[in-house]
């Protein structure tokens, strides 16, 4: 079976994508530093899929050692480059930091790619690549904006470099996934988000106020002109994004890309407010989350979802999983970790 290095493997999206890869009989190679993840997720993946994945404690961003890497685990078919650094505020005060993280990671990988004759990369991108889009929902056609954040432009100028080089050499494919809010943990309660410190997004923030380990949610303003006055975006089930990765490395390996790069949407195709969320979440798992409107947050959006129709066609991928069950996920994996934190 082909075998597939998963940087960032550790972490949110790519701990559950790991499993999916597993689940179909791919190898795995986890290459992550640990910087916004823990060792113990390779506990849940393994319990989850009944196999160890290989991992590597590197920084993608050392060259020798990543190189080092490929010599070992030789024979990789495909990456999956889900490494960088994702806290747009963080981002702000930091942008070198992010700008290095994010970029000599994505260049090393292109550069060790030919040495270690591995033609196939999928890059995680997003949808803030879009900012504000002049028309909803927003197909992968649409021009990309000037970016709100240093985060942001890593993605924007990751693709970029990812275009030109291939350009250049067509040894190479890549398909550039990417994707609206990811959000729910995987069905088994074992993976799910771990955010450092005070979480910055919105799910672990309302998971993290029904435990009570925060007092009180904020809602970033109610004068947004949407149905309710709260921001809309086109929330995507984690375990739903996963699969779509598994789609994109198959349909590499089995030569069934249209062009050297491809580029999909991957979102659900409905937006949801953020009042919406919070509804949902306390009517589905029946608690409540208390909570405050205050004043905007600098740099959002109003709002923004897919049009995931060139996934849906292309891929044969659409977002399965309700809003509902995801936000079930949610709760779930958050009610599991407090219980781990007793525990110990
Ligand atoms: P995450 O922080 O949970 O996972 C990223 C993982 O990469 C972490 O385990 C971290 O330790 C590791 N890492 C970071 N820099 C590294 C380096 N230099 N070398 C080795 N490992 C490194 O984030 P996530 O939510 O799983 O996001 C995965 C990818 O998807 C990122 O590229 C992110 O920018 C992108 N993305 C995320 C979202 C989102 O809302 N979660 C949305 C769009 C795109
Ligand atoms: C969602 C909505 C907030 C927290 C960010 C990145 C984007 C992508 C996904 C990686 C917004 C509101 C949030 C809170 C709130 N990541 N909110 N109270 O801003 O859409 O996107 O993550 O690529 O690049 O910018 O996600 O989860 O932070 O916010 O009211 O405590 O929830 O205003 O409307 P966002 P988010």
């Amino acid at each position: 079976m082909a075998k597939i290095l998963v940087t960032g493997g550790t972490g949110y999206i790519g701990s559950h994508t790991v499993v999916e890869l597993q689940k179909v009989g791919f190898d795995v190679v986890i290459v992550d530093n640990l910087s916004n993840s823990n060792i113990d997720v390779l506990v849940g993946i393994e319990k989850i899929s009944g196999k160890a994945p290989a991992f590597e404690n590197i920084d993608c961003v050392d060259y020798v050692s990543m190189d080092k890497m490929f010599e070992k685990h030789k024979d990789i078919d495909a990456i999956i480059h889900f490494a960088a650094f994702k806290a747009v505020g963080e981002s702000v005060e930091k942008p070198l930091m992010y700008y290095r993280n994010n970029l000599v990671s994505l260049i090393n990988m292109l550069q060790l790619m030919p040495i270690h004759k591995v033609k196939n990369l999928v890059f995680s991108s997003s949808c803030t690549v879009y900012g504000q889009p002049d028309e909803l929902p927003v197909t992968e056609n649409a021009p990309i904006k000037i970016a709100q954040s240093p985060y942001g432009n890593t993605k924007q100028i990751g693709e970029e470099i990812i275009r030109d080089t291939i350009h250049a050499n067509s040894n190479y494919q890549s398909i550039i996934l990417r994707y609206f809010n990811p959000i729910g943990a995987h069905s088994s309660a074992e993976l799910g988000e771990l955010p450092n410190g005070v979480p910055n997004n919105l799910l672990p923030f309302v998971t993290q106020t029904a435990i009570g380990l925060r007092k009180q949610l904020q809602v970033f303003g109610n004068d947004y002109n949407t149905p309710d006055g709260s921001c809309i975006r086109d929330y995507i089930n984690v375990v739903d994004l996963a699969k779509a990765h598994v789609i994109a490395v198959q349909r590499m390996l089995n030569n069934k890309t249209k062009s050297n790069v491809e580029t999909f949407n991957l979102g659900t195709g409905t937006g949801l407010s953020v009042l919406e969320i919070i509804e949902t979440f306390e009517n589905v798992n029946g608690v409540k989350i208390p909570f405050k409107i205050v004043p905007r947050r600098e740099g959002d959006i109003e709002k923004v979802w897919a049009n995931p129709t060139y996934a849906n066609t292309e891929l044969g991928w659409t977002a399965k999983e309700t809003v509902e069950e995801t936000l079930r996920s949610s709760w779930a994996w958050e009610q599991n970790l407090a219980k781990r934190a007793k525990a110990e």
